[in-house]
């Protein structure tokens, strides 16, 4: 691949994210009596684009839409920040998406998003892609929208990701265009319509699909080769934005040429990383953080993973 040509494109949403860390995460109808509070700079789609730029190290630019309020600011300083260019759509009289997260002391969170200016982004907003080889969406931009970047991209012939977060069903249209496709387990069963890893991957008709399993790690199809990545163990405080990470610094790792493999492993130690710092995007590690984990261990295990998913 020609390296001049090898900015990735991320289009997708930014939020502002309110944080409140509590014992636990509120059962339907609960009121959990919370700690601190603290906002971060958050959304799936600009977290991809601050992981792929700073923990994955390659030119990245974003197509966003904020509203024109103060919550906007600290989402365009992130990324701004962390080197990303922007194309950015200025949704007037929307205000800018914004998401509710409690934070349980466990790491883990619940998470409820307000669209507002996301909701905004349309088919013509897609950028020229002269210098585009890479793009990266999500689902928290409209689904027809969605479908439209992928066509218009894979007939540019851009290598086209998808991280179907938030769960659901994928139009098979674009799964077509979709030359990678990054999901969680419960995201997998949604699209997949089956039980377990290993029957969902064989069930989807991609080149590419990628399951991450939380601090397992994950696992994968290439074309018709199973792949198995464990997780890194470390001292989780957040996990706000860790599969973002792994999106993001997983499809930067493929359009500086890594080979699969080599670039799940970046993934997963990325991944872990960001789960030991609190913020989505606040917790993104640096590019060198993630070769230093990398050049500490040996290479993991897979017997477990690979019973777990099925693929053993
Ligand atoms: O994936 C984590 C993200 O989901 C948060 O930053 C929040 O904004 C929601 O988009």
């Amino acid at each position: 691949m020609n390296r001049a040509n090898s900015t990735v494109l991320v289009a997708g949403s930014a939020n502002l994210d309110f944080v409140v860390r509590a014992a636990h995460v509120p059962a339907p109808g609960e009121t959990v009596l919370g700690r601190d509070f603290s906002t971060f700079p958050g959304g799936k789609g600009a977290n991809q684009a601050v992981a792929c730029a700073r923990a994955g190290g390659a030119p990245t630019r974003m197509l966003l839409a904020l509203g024109d309020d103060p919550y906007a600011v600290p989402l365009e300083a992130s990324l701004r920040a962390a080197g990303v260019g922007l194309d950015v759509v200025r949704a007037r009289g929307e205000p800018t998406g914004v998401a509710f997260v409690c934070l349980a002391d466990g790491a883990e969170n619940a998470i409820t998003v307000a669209p507002g200016a996301n909701a905004t982004l349309r088919p013509e907003h897609l950028p020229p892609l002269n210098g585009v080889s890479h793009l990266l969406m999500q689902l928290e931009t409209p689904l027809p929208t969605v479908e439209a970047w992928a066509r218009a991209a894979r007939r540019a012939g851009v290598y086209v990701a998808l991280n179907a977060a938030p769960a659901q069903a994928l139009p098979r249209g674009l799964q077509g265009d979709c030359r990678l496709l990054i999901v969680n387990e419960g995201e997998l069963a949604a699209i997949a319509g089956t039980h377990g890893v290993a029957a969902g991957l064989d069930a989807l008709d991609v080149e590419a699909v990628v399951v991450t399993l939380g601090a397992r790690g994950c696992c994968a199809r290439v074309g018709g080769e199973y792949l198995l990545q464990p997780g890194f163990v470390v001292e989780a405080i957040d996990t706000t934005g860790a599969g973002d990470t792994f999106c993001g610094t997983l499809v930067a790792a493929l359009s500086l040429g890594l080979p699969f493999p080599a670039a799940l492993r970046r993934a997963c130690a990325a991944s872990a990383l960001a789960c030991t710092r609190l913020g989505a995007q606040a917790g993104v590690p640096m590019h060198g953080e993630v070769q230093r984990l990398l050049a500490s261990r040996k290479g993991e295990a897979a017997e477990e993973l690979a019973a777990y998913a099925g693929l053993a």
